[in-house]
């Protein structure tokens, strides 16, 4: 499979030369493939953030590499190009948004890009309506619930046409509906869309729709798989201060008490699947 970003013991240190100094990164090799849908998870400051930083070279590497499409982001020239390949969301919508009419914030990207206005008019539509936002489009987002500012900051994004989004524990601060929402919009950005994402996340329920997982632990990336593949490792999840899936651990449960239930589930629908075969 291609490959969209491809890191090469990529080591980054946080105040570097100092007494504080800290290495947040430690000769990480991963690549993101194109069209896939990573996640990636690991306990608070196992070094999430500060991998997908280096993603659109908001950080640079105090050693080692990455390649955006081939793109080094050292080299200062290949930025813009590589801000177009990769486009970020972050915990916080509030910090993404920056004007006073839904429209217009999404079209701020586009507009930065320096396209026409009549292209311009096509993405904010067809952002807006993929993202199920076209009947506030002329709310100011200050009106807006967190949950809906999230989905115009993914807007925003994807009106700039990437070939990837980086969302960066976009669902943090949102309650369960938004949470859902904000998920079910990755998932058809992905399979409806075609772009590749990569979501960091520490919910388990958000990891077990992506592909593919990564686990990071310590600056490192201690596990990489399929979820199915991941949480058959037990010992390993409980090391890296991870919870496994809710449908996983109750199909643990039933399997202690004699039930019959296929290994590797990971999915509530799975489960679900397998009880309604023991049942007929
Ligand atoms: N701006 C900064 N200055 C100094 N140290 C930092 C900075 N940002 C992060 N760190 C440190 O780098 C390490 C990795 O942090 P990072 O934010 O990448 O982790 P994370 O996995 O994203 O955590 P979280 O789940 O809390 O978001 C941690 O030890 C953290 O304290
Ligand atoms: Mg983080």
């Amino acid at each position: 499979m291609h490959k969209l970003i491809e890191t090469n013991g990529l080591t980054y240190y946080y105040r570097k030369g100092t007494k504080d100094e800290v290495k947040a990164l430690d000769s990480v090799n991963m690549a993101v493939y194109k069209g896939e849908m990573l996640s990636i998870t690991g306990q608070n400051g196992s070094g999430k953030s500060t991998l997908a930083r280096h993603f659109n070279a908001l950080l640079k590497p105090g050693q080692g590499s990455i390649l955006i499409k081939g793109l080094s982001t050292a080299n200062k020239d290949s930025i813009p190009e590589i801000r177009k390949i990769i486009g970020m969301v972050f915990q916080n919508p509030d910090n993404q948004l920056v004007s006073s009419i839904v429209e217009e914030d999404i079209a701020f990207g586009p507009e930065n890009l320096g396209l026409p206005q009549a292209e311009i008019i096509d993405r904010v539509d067809w952002a807006l309506e993929t993202l199920n936002l076209e009947d506030l489009r002329r709310e100011p987002p200050h009106n807006l619930s967190e949950g809906q500012k999230q989905q115009v900051a993914i807007a925003g994004v994807l009106a700039m046409k990437p070939e990837c989004i980086v969302l960066d524990e976009p669902t943090a601060h949102l309650d369960p509906r938004g949470r859902r929402e904000v998920l079910e919009s990755a998932i058809r950005l992905n399979r409806e869309e075609g772009i590749t994402i990569v979501l960091l996340t520490h919910f388990m329920s958000e990891v077990v729709h992506c592909d593919r997982m990564l686990v990071m632990e310590g600056g490192a990336v201690k596990m990489d798989g399929s979820p199915e593949k991941v949480f058959r490792q037990s010992a390993e999840i409980k090391s890296a201060g991870l919870d496994f899936p809710v449908a996983s651990q109750v199909a643990e449960g039933l399997r202690r008490e004699g039930f019959k239930i296929k290994p590797d589930i990971v999915r509530t629908e799975e489960l679900i699947d397998c009880l309604c075969q023991l049942k007929s």
